[in-house]
């Protein structure tokens, strides 16, 4: 498949310098369709007659979960939780912080599911389960469409893993370079020329 032309740029203006990127197709949405309604199946399954309250972490997941909740049966609220922690270009700074959180009142006693695109480094998941549980939630798991293994730094529970990834830096399907390129429909990996 050839690399997108327009929606996204292969020139890109990181830390003030216009470097030249090439887009590799890594997942094509085919595949991405299927890890999707795979998951949705697998979470169906455990959640059968009970509701679920998905925490969507902003804002690489907002694709990931807008295609998670149309292919899921089990009835859901949806909130959402935003980190920082990459704030430009691919560099990782500090520990993450919650910017935007949830109210106590809409987790106490829910079942929870957080909803991750990338689980690289695990830090933000770490950081938003420690987060989570202090507000009491029933029961608290963990989803993410991509598994980036070779990155991590913390343990951290991975309940329904979408696909395995290697160490590449990726964009598409909500994950940006520098904000942009999150409108893609397919994943591809960031090849600098
Ligand atoms: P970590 O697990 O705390 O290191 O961070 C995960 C977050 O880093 C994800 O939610 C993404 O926003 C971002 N991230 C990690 N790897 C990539 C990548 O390859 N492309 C784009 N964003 C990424
Ligand atoms: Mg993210």
């Amino acid at each position: 498949m050839t690399p997108p032309s327009s929606g996204c740029y292969s020139r890109l203006v990181v830390a003030g310098t216009v470097t030249q990127h090439k887009l590799v197709l890594l997942l094509s949405r085919q595949e991405i369709g299927e890890v999707v309604r795979r998951l949705a199946a697998e979470i169906d399954r455990d959640y059968a007659g009970r509701e679920l309250l998905l925490v969507v972490i902003l804002r690489g997941a907002f694709v990931f979960a807008a295609d998670l909740v149309r292919e899921m049966r089990t009835p859901v609220r949806v909130d959402f939780v935003r980190i920082s922690s990459y704030p430009t270009g691919t560099v990782t700074t500090g520990g993450p912080r919650v910017v935007t959180g949830v109210r106590r009142e809409e987790v106490r006693g829910r079942d929870v599911l957080l909803v991750e695109d990338i689980l690289d480094t695990g830090l933000s998941v770490d950081r938003l389960l420690k987060y989570l549980r202090r507000m009491g939630p029933a029961s608290l798991r963990v989803c993410a469409l991509l598994d980036k293994p070779s990155r991590r730094r913390v343990d951290v529970p991975l309940h329904y893993r979408g696909t395995t990834v290697p160490d590449r830096f990726l964009v598409g399907y909500g994950l940006d370079m520098d904000q942009r390129c999150r409108n893609l429909s397919d994943i591809y990996w960031v090849q600098e020329s």
